[in-house]
Parts: C-alpha cells; structure tokens; sequence
C-alpha cells in the first residue's frame, strides 16, 4: 500500500504553479454531454476525480482523450441516460451527470451517490428542485428514475444553498423550455466558472456568482475550448503549509481573488502575503499566532475544504484556537490523528478547540479524506522527524501530486509504493 513520507522542519521556498480546479472541472466535465459536439477543457487537472468522471461520460457513449495541453470530449455519440452504478458510488459528483443527463434524455436512471467520509451526503435538494422542473422522479433502494415529457423552467427557491444542487439545476435549465429562476443559490466561484463555460457554448445565464441565477433555455449549443481557471483550495493548501513550515514561497494561479478569507486568515496568523492577478506570495518567519474563532460558512465565508489544512498550522500556533465546522457534519476525522502526533485538540459537535503545543512528533498515521489527507501532509512537514502518511488515494482524488510541489518547494517529502 503507498504511503507518503516527510521529514518534517524544513522551511520551504521557491515557486510553483498551483493546478487546474477540481470542483470547476467537474461540473464542467457534465456540462460538456449538453452539447452534441466537441469541448476542449485547457489547464485540466489529473487527478483520480476527473477519471473517474471520465469513465462515467465514457459508459454514456462519450469519447474522451487527453491531448498536450487539456481535455477533448466529443459527445456526439452520446446516447444513454443510465450511469454505471460501479461508478457513481465510487465518487459524490457524479450526481452532477443528473441534471445535464436530463439536458439530453427524456429518462435517466442513476445510483444515490451514497455518503462519505466528511458527511452523509443527501440529495433530498437537488431532487426537490428537479421535480419543480417537470421530472418525475421514483426511487427504489439505491437507484432514481427520472423522466421528463420536456424539461420546463421554474422558479426554484433552494432551502440551502448547497453547490451541487445549484449546479444541477443550471445544467437541467439551460435547455428547459422558458426561463428558471434560482434563489439561494451557491455563490461559490466554482458556480461562476460552470455559468461561464455554459455561455461560450451558447447559454442564456445572468446573476451567476450571485444569490439569483436567472437562466433562459436554449436549443443549440456549439463546441467550446475553455480554460479552467487554477484551484483555490489547492492554493489554499500550499498557503497553509508555508504557514505552518516556515519559509518564503510564490504559487502562480489565477485564483488569488476567491481565496481572500484564507489569506486573510493567514494574515492574521502573522504571514506576510502579497497577491498579484496570478500570482500570491508567502512569507512566514514564525511561529503561528493563534485564531480566536474560525467559522466554515459558505462562499465568501472561510471555506470548509480548508478547514483540515487550517487546523493542522494551528496545533502549533501561540494560544488556543476556536474552529467551528459548519458545513459538513464529520469533519474531525483527522483529529486523531493529529493527536497522535502529539497535538491538543478536544471536540464537541461542531466545535474544535486547538491548544497549541510546542512541537509535534512525526510519526505513522492514516488519510480517511481528502482535505484531512492534506491537513495531514502540512502536519508532516511541521513535525519533527518521519511521518508515514497512508490513506493517500483520498488525497491523489484532488491533488495531482502533492509530494511533488512540496519537494519542489525544498520539503523533504516522497510518495512510497510499498509492496506490504
Ligand atoms: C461541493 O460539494 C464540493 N464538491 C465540496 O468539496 C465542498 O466542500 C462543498 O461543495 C461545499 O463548498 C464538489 O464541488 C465536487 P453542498 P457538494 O451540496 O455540492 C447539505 C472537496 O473537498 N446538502 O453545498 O456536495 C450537505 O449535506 C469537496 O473538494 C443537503 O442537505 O456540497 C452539506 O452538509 C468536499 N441536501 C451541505 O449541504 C442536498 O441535497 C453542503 O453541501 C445537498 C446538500
């Protein structure tokens, strides 16, 4: 089983590109089966989440091929409306292939996408909204059927506004007959980079990046080359390890702007950070100062995918810090991990509260997600001495190689197949 090791206490330095994101590729990725043509998706990342969306276009009669500097998806011969259950289970996005599966098909049948690690993860928001959308929809055990005479716009008030439900709504209406209107709707930029791409290949949308999506059906769609902007998470990450290791670094990516809230975090931790258009710079000198609370909220509030990450910077901040998980209901699943490594975190509901210790100790612990994985990577470089970090195919699902940038960036850090 592989596993990462890091010998942690080195400071980092240097500068690194940060990858194409995650959480824009893949409702994109969806989006391209609208269009009976060709999508080429430049700056995509390769990570396990995007082949394994691959494998799902690919069973719904898509041809998908990797090319120099992106993604050709041609859907022309897309003709099914059932989803590999094997697939869908395996990965929480590949409910976004409802909505634009509806775009296509009159009838669709695909698994509950099931919970996860962070949280059971329902659906009951999205299904609500398709309904309004003049889909019924039947459920047995584990899977939906979906059928619709045509598709009709609404308008559709989320109770939450949770992302993939706003995203799947977007993907149905944007061939719906009429206009829908979205309230509530995420406001997260993974929300505008979907509406952005839908417009350049020939959709009707405004409001998008705002509480209000209003989008208006069209028929025709046309192939489209787009550019996906860098990921802000992964930006995040890196900030947070520079945070916690100590050093002076320059991640390039367009993603300064939707990361404010962490970098003012960070800023308040006693980092000096400067930010370009595609470019942030870190510094951080020493040791963290403590947060006194920390919120997960959504956009543009502190964002929960960077919860794990903050919370591993903070075990060694001055003082003790408040973390309050708002988002997703099993989010602490790193924490003992982190007390392994001789941390002082105590855990009550939504609440975390980090004593700052003086050190942590390298030793031997385990991934159980993907943004725990990576909270976990930072610990490693903060601790002193070896760390064997395993669970990491969570961590290759977002990341493309995390080994890699850190080593690139001076951490004494290496991804180890072991044949035990
Ligand atoms: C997206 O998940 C992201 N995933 C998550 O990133 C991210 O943490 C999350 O948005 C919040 O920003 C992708 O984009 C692929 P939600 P999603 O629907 O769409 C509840 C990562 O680490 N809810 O906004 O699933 C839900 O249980 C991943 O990259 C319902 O109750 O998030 C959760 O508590 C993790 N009913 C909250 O809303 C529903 O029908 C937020 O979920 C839908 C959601």
């Amino acid at each position: 089983m592989a596993f990462i090791e890091v010998i942690g206490g080195r400071h980092l330095q240097g500068e690194i590109p940060i990858q194409g994101s995650k959480n824009a590729v893949l409702p994109i990725l969806a989006a391209s089966i609208l269009h009976n043509g060709i999508t080429r998706i430049k700056n995509c990342p390769k990570i396990i989440d995007v082949y394994h969306m691959i494998k799902l276009l690919e069973s719904i009669g898509c041809i998908v091929t990797w090319e120099q500097d992106g993604l050709t998806i041609d859907a022309t011969e897309m003709n099914y409306s059932s989803v590999d259950k094997k697939y869908v289970s395996s990965m929480r996005s590949s409910i976004i292939l409802l909505g634009a599966l509806l775009g296509r098909n009159k009838n669709v049948t695909i698994s509950y996408p099931g919970g996860c690690a962070i949280g059971a993860r329902p659906i009951d928001l999205h299904l609500k909204a398709i309904k309004e959308m003049n889909v019924q929809v039947i459920h047995s055990e584990d899977i939906i059927f979906c059928s619709t005479s045509h598709l009709t716009g609404a308008k559709i008030s989320l109770a939450s506004p949770s992302v993939g439900a706003t995203e799947n709504v977007i993907l149905a209406a944007v061939k719906a007959d009429g206009i829908t209107i979205i309230d509530n709707a995420a406001m997260e930029p993974e929300i505008t980079e979907l509406c952005l791409f839908l417009v350049k290949m020939g959709a009707r949308i405004s409001g998008a990046g705002s509480k209000t999506i209003m989008i208006e059906g069209v028929k025709e769609f046309r192939d489209v080359e787009y550019t996906l902007v860098s990921d802000r998470i992964v930006m995040g990450t890196y900030l947070a390890a520079v945070a916690g290791a100590g050093g002076s670094v320059t991640l390039r990516g367009n993603c300064c702007k939707e990361n404010e809230t962490v970098i003012n975090t960070l800023r308040t931790m006693g980092c000096r950070i400067g930010v370009g258009r595609d470019y942030v710079n870190i510094c951080s000198s020493q040791q963290p100062r403590a947060v006194p609370l920390i919120e997960t909220e959504t956009y543009p509030g502190f964002p929960t995918d960077m919860q794990s990450q903050i919370m591993s910077v903070l075990t060694i901040a001055s003082g003790t810090s408040l973390i309050v998980e708002n988002i997703f209901e099993s989010r602490y699943k790193t924490v003992k991990e982190l007390a392994k490594m001789g941390a002082d975190i105590y855990v009550s509901g939504k609440a975390a509260q980090v004593n700052g210790v003086a050190a942590l100790t390298g030793c031997d612990v385990r991934a159980y997600d993907l943004r725990g994985g990576a909270g976990l990577v930072i610990a490693g470089l903060i601790a002193n001495g070896t760390s064997r970090i395993s669970g990491i195919e969570y961590i290759e699902r977002g990341y493309e190689d995390i080994s890699k940038d850190l080593a690139n960036l001076g951490a004494d850090i290496r991804k180890v197949e072991s044949s035990l």
